[in-house]
């Protein structure tokens, strides 16, 4: 958005596009934009919209060939909107990308990241009053409900700013937001809450102030009707202008600022959840409804310390490497919005209205190939405990071969990254005969498992592009476990076990990041393997999965063999193949295999074998029989997988770069498997 700052059209597209081409790696199945229409005179009183499916690109030839659009026209003030789209709801389409229109006019448009939990109520509301939907997507809600708001309103000079407000008082779940309306032109209205949103500056002066002071409605002076039947909420009212600059400014707003601001400013302010910034006359005001104890009273505008260059794969030579290390936020975005760590609850939406027949069935069977199969097999445990129920864990080919007994009191979980899997797919259809409840735990919306299956869960990882899955496991792994903390909220006797663990959920993000800073120590091991034929990884219980993935992802990019062996099975076959030169890794946990995984290592030692043992940081038993060690911190027995598998993926990578494979796409293999 620029204030006397005259752009042309052509600049306008230029400067959104590369915004979007910046930020494409978060999604790319479809792209759109809204301006301001073309016709002078009323060129801020239409709006115009142009989607694409595909990717930005795609996006960019069809802008320059929209006739009606004069690229020469000059605006002294335009705001301009733009999204590029990685399904969460809906199918990728033209109709479902972003920006979502409150109807046919175009009055209100607004691009959102995040996911909106109650949308399904609100759309019935909306349905009921009239409105007609277009889309399938979660985001439409927003934009018909702030109309809604607006046709409602009971005071001609209503701001927009307080439009907003009102609206996500109404909206459960991640969002954040960027609205723009024919009613209010040349002004942007944006917020946040749980998904990040930030705000560039740029200016040819110096701003008239570094602190953007955040103003609080004071007086109640109306009740808004709860449109969705929840509880009555108050509302204040005030008024909360700011100047930042009133000669020549752009603001840039975005949900990443060094992908998409960097290029034209490196002066941002980084808004917090629930802050409404609103820009009108080249001035930015932030406003909150409620004032907390703990709220900082003005947003600094920071300035970034970071280049260009460091965009994309940014420092990462493989986008595996990138993935790993991404774990931390994408664990993060797999609890967004669902686990509640003040109340203790978790509300997966995909799966609420179905709750109660889950909770009747007799088991669970959960499907997988590959990684996700296990996924499946590391979550186990903490879902026969929480659930009280029998978990069948099944390989999806093995399960057909078998022509194994499906019962219509069985409820199916269907676990894969792509949602395209064949093997997974066909398992699905296999069940759905059966009459099955089906649920599928994708990392793709709009694919044919999250289609064909009854209800489901996104795990909200983010593209996953390397071959050998990294992100995807631990966030397959998190909703797994947060299915089985939602099913156990009514268990009193499981109460203080699901509190621990959802703590522990809550330090995951912080812990990854202290195993991903082991990196250099797991290069430095590499450098001691990579010539070696084979690795072996063991261990048992929670960790088994660990062992399984671990040498699943050395398999595959590494090209080396590499086997995960249960530790409660090494004396029925594969001591024998334990030597002086044979490489075992062990995972040694502080959980309740730690005594016998000691035998195991016992045994391993007492045949001159050498480990490399995984253990906790205070674990100085395991480590006094060990060739090296690498500790690792410490969490909930059930989510120690979570960490003791980025060892084995950082592993995997540097072994595969040391013997001078093609990371990210290993020879032989494909990321998505179509055909059985
Ligand atoms: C392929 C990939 C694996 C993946 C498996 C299952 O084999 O190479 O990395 O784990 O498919 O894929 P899905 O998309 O169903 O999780």
């Amino acid at each position: 958005m620029n204030y006397r700052v005259p752009r042309t059209r052509k600049e306008i597209f230029e400067t959104l596009i590369k915004g979007l081409q910046r930020l494409e790696y978060r999604g790319y199945d479809s792209a759109g934009v809204a301006i301001d229409g073309n016709n002078n005179e009323v060129k801020e009183r239409h709006i115009q919209l142009v989607k694409k499916r595909g990717n930005v690109k795609a996006l960019d030839e069809e802008l320059y060939k929209q006739d009606s659009m004069d690229l020469k026209v000059e605006f002294e003030t335009h705001f301009g909107i733009a999204h590029t789209r990685w399904a969460t709801h809906g199918v990728p389409s033209a109709v479902n990308s972003h920006p979502q229109r409150s109807d046919k006019g175009n009055e209100f448009v607004v691009i959102h990241n995040g996911i909106i939990t109650n949308y399904k109520d609100l759309r019935k509301f909306l349905e009921s009053k009239g409105y007609e939907f277009e889309s399938e997507t979660d985001t439409e809600t927003i934009a018909k409900l702030i109309k809604y708001v607006f046709d409602n309103r009971e005071t001609e000079d209503i701001t927009f700013s307080t439009l907003v407000e009102r609206v996500i008082q109404q909206l459960e779940g991640a969002f954040a937001l960027v609205f723009k309306s024919i009613h209010y032109p040349g002004e942007a209205v944006a917020t946040r809450r749980g998904s990040p949103l930030l705000i560039g500056v740029r200016s040819k002066y110096k701003l008239s102030t570094e602190q953007i002071p955040v103003l609080y409605r004071t007086r109640n002076i109306e009740n808004v009707k709860n449109i969705c039947k929840t509880r009555m909420k108050r509302l204040d009212s005030s008024t909360c202008l700011h100047a930042v600059g009133n000669k020549a400014v752009e603001f840039f707003f975005a949900s990443d600022a060094r992908y998409a601001i960097i290029e034209h400013t490196n002066r941002v302010i980084f808004l917090e959840d629930d802050d409404i910034a609103a820009v009108a006359d080249g001035k930015l005001s932030i406003h909150r409804v409620k004032r907390l104890a703990s709220d900082d009273p003005s947003r600094a505008i920071q300035t970034l310390q970071m280049e260009l260059q460091q965009i994309m794969k940014g420092n990462f030579s493989a986008f595996m490497q990138k993935e790993i290390f991404e774990q931390p936020e994408s664990v993060f975005n797999t609890m967004r919005g669902r686990v509640n760590f003040e109340t203790n609850t978790v509300l997966l939406g995909g799966l609420k209205d179905h709750l109660k027949e889950i909770r009747r069935c007799r088991r669970l069977i959960v499907i997988g190939c590959g990684t996700s199969y296990h996924a499946a097999v590391a979550t186990r445990q903490v879902l026969e405990e929480l659930t009280e129920l029998p978990v069948m864990v099944e390989l999806a080919s093995d399960f057909l071969d078998r022509n194994t007994p499906v019962f219509r009191d069985d409820v199916c979980f269907f676990i894969s990254q792509s949602g395209e899997t064949a093997d997974t797919l066909l398992a699905l259809r296999y069940c759905k005969d059966r009459r099955a409840l089906t649920v599928g735990v994708t990392n793709t919306v709009g694919s044919s498992i999250s289609r064909e299956t009854d209800c489901g869960v996104h795990i909200n990882a983010g593209p996953e592009i390397g071959v050998a899955s990294t992100k995807a496991y631990t966030s397959q792994f998190i909703s797994l476990v947060m299915f089985g903390l939602m099913m156990s909220e009514d268990r009193i006797s499981l109460q203080n076990r699901r509190r621990e663990i959802i703590h522990g959920l809550k330090s995951l993000p912080e812990l990854i990041k202290e195993v991903l800073s082991l990196d250099e120590k797991i290069h430095d091991l590499a450098l001691e393997l990579y010539t070696q034929r084979s690795l072996l990884v063991m261990g048992r219980g929670y960790n088994y999965a660990t062992c399984l993935e671990g040498a699943l992802k050395i398999k595959e990019i590494t090209y080396m063999h590499s086997e995960g062996i249960l530790a409660g099975e090494l004396k029925h076959g594969p001591l024998a193949l334990i030597d002086k030169q044979m490489p075992v890794i062990m995972v040694i946990m502080k959980d309740p295999c730690f005594a016998k995984c000691q035998n195991a290592l016992q045994q391993v030692t007492a045949r001159q074998g050498r480990p490399i043992i995984l253990c906790s940081k205070d674990d100085t038993e395991s480590s006094k029989f060990a060739y090296k060690t690498i500790e690792l911190p410490h969490t909930v027995d059930c989510l120690q997988g979570i960490l003791s598998v980025i060892p084995l993926q950082l592993l995997s990578f540097h072994l595969a770069v040391l013997r001078g494979y093609d990371v990210d796409f290993p020879r032989n293999l494909a990321k998505s498997v179509t055909v059985e």
